[in-house]
């Protein structure tokens, strides 16, 4: 039996480029293995946007080679995403036993690659990346069966000088609304209550599609399929977020009142030596905008701390920019070096010293922000999408549009039904109920 395992590292681009592996692999013969012992292939897709992912990945791909050195059934062992991208055929120097390797925009090839280094026994490499990967139909098999993810493009155009993801997925390229209207028409005759449509910058979409198609637009149309319940989307990039798209956000029933929107820094200063072409200003204004327009929006961003150059005062202003901001949750993350990124040549690096502190700082200001965002449902009715049982005993678990998890006692077959529920507590990572008739 051909078999394969995939382990996912990164984001949920990534997550999803596993899902269309494993649709390719299954549809050549393959099956999933329950664990990587099982697996006659496993494959890595890999992400490189900080060292820290970077090196779990060395230190995961160190065990499994060792593994396949002592075990006498050859295994075959394939790097994909977007360290793969990043550093081709180099892998092979720091890890001689690597059969094949290939980048995010080549998984079409997948099948074609795995059959080519079983007859060669040599390493393959493809990292030249797929100019027409936006328009392919590729299979997927899905871990969810309720929600889906949605690509609607690839790539990016922006060029923030601490990130490495242009370099790694290319230049930005729309979907044709018409393949990704077809492919949610598809997930709704399925079953599928919920797509999120994914992006390093999703509410560019649109650039060079023909016929063109707006981000608002594609949203209008989505929010037309029957059977599909609720639409999400990640990332959304301050700069090209548009009055229309507010107004497709406040009027279409089905887009989930939520957003992610990426600050990264509160200092107009770092923000212009990252490149992130908006000022505090334009930002405030955006979310004044958002949250006149849709009052109980849930948001949540990304901060790096410690960017080349950032002063106290820049901190500082950070933080101010969390406490009036007031955001539902945010990520955070120390700055990192990375290869190829203009940031590399800033002066003035800081110490992790310093971004240790920063970064303690930033999550101990928002612990209590987080909190009393969810303090704030209790006693409301929130419309709970029920999709699993809960992690802690015998409770369901679901969503509700602001995409915050809740429990509650109810019965099994509610899952993968929308119900109302009446929320009682709260706490950092999530909400608790009782059903409402
Ligand atoms: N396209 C998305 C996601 C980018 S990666 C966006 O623009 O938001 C997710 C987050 O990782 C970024 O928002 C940023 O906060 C963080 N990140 C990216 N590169 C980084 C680096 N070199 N060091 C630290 N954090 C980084
Ligand atoms: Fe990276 Fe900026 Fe593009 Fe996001 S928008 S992927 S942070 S370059
Ligand atoms: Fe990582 Fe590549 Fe995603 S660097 S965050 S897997 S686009």
């Amino acid at each position: 039996m051909k078999s394969f395992y995939i382990i996912t590292f990164g984001c949920q681009m990534n997550e999803h480029d596993s899902e269309r592996m494993s649709g390719m692999l299954q549809k050549v013969g393959y099956q999933p293995a329950a664990t990587p012992d099982d697996a006659e292939m496993i494959i890595l897709n890999t992400c490189s946007i900080r060292e820290k992912a970077e090196q779990k990945f060395y230190s995961e791909l160190g065990r499994l080679t060792n593994q396949k050195e002592e075990n006498s059934k050859a295994k075959m062992i394939a790097v994909a995403g977007c360290i793969a991208q990043q550093e081709g055929r180099q892998i092979l120097s720091r890890v001689p036993n690597v059969d094949l390797i290939i980048g995010p925009s080549d998984i079409t090839r997948l099948p074609e690659l795995v059959r080519l280094q079983k007859e060669r026994h040599n390493p393959v490499i493809e990292t030249s990346g797929d100019e027409t990967y936006h328009h392919k139909l590729v299979p997927v098999s899905r871990t969810d069966s309720l929600k889906a993810w949605v690509s609607i493009m690839y790539g990016c155009n922006n060029f923030c000088s601490y990130c490495v993801v242009p370099y790694l997925r290319g230049r930005e390229r729309s979907r044709p609304a018409e393949n990704i209207l077809a492919e949610i028409q598809e997930l709704a005759a399925q079953g599928y209550k919920e797509v999120t449509l994914l992006g390093q910058n999703v509410n560019s979409y649109g650039n060079g599609t023909l016929p063109s198609c707006s981000f608002p637009e594609l949203l209008r149309r989505i929010n037309d399929i029957t059977g599909i319940e609720r639409i999400r989307f990640v990332t959304s990039h301050p700069k090209d977020l548009s009055d229309d798209l507010i107004s497709a956000m406040r009027d279409l029933p089905k887009v989930c009142e939520s957003l992610h929107l990426p600050l990264q820094s509160g200092s107009d200063r770092i923000l212009s030596a990252m490149n992130r072409k908006y000022s505090i200003s334009e930002y405030q204004e955006k979310i004044n905008k958002l949250r006149n327009a849709i009052p109980d929006i849930s948001l949540t961003t990304d901060i790096i701390v410690g960017f080349p150059g950032e002063g106290e005062a820049d901190f500082q202003a950070t933080l101010t920019m969390l406490k009036q901001t007031a955001y539902d949750g945010i990520f955070a993350f120390k700055y990192s070096r990375r290869p190829n990124t203009a940031a590399l040549k800033l002066k003035d690096h800081l110490s992790d010293h310093i971004k240790d502190i920063r970064l303690s700082k930033v999550f101990d200001l928002q612990k209590p922000i987080t909190l009393e965002r969810n303090h704030r449902h209790i006693g409301a009715v929130l419309e709970v999408f029920v999709d699993g049982k809960s992690k802690r005993g015998g409770k369901l678990a679901g969503r509700t549009r602001g995409n915050k998890v809740v429990n509650f006692e109810g019965a099994e077959s509610m899952i993968g039904r929308t119900v109302n529920v009446c929320i009682k507590t709260a706490s950092q990572n999530s909400l608790a109920g009782i059903l409402c008739e």
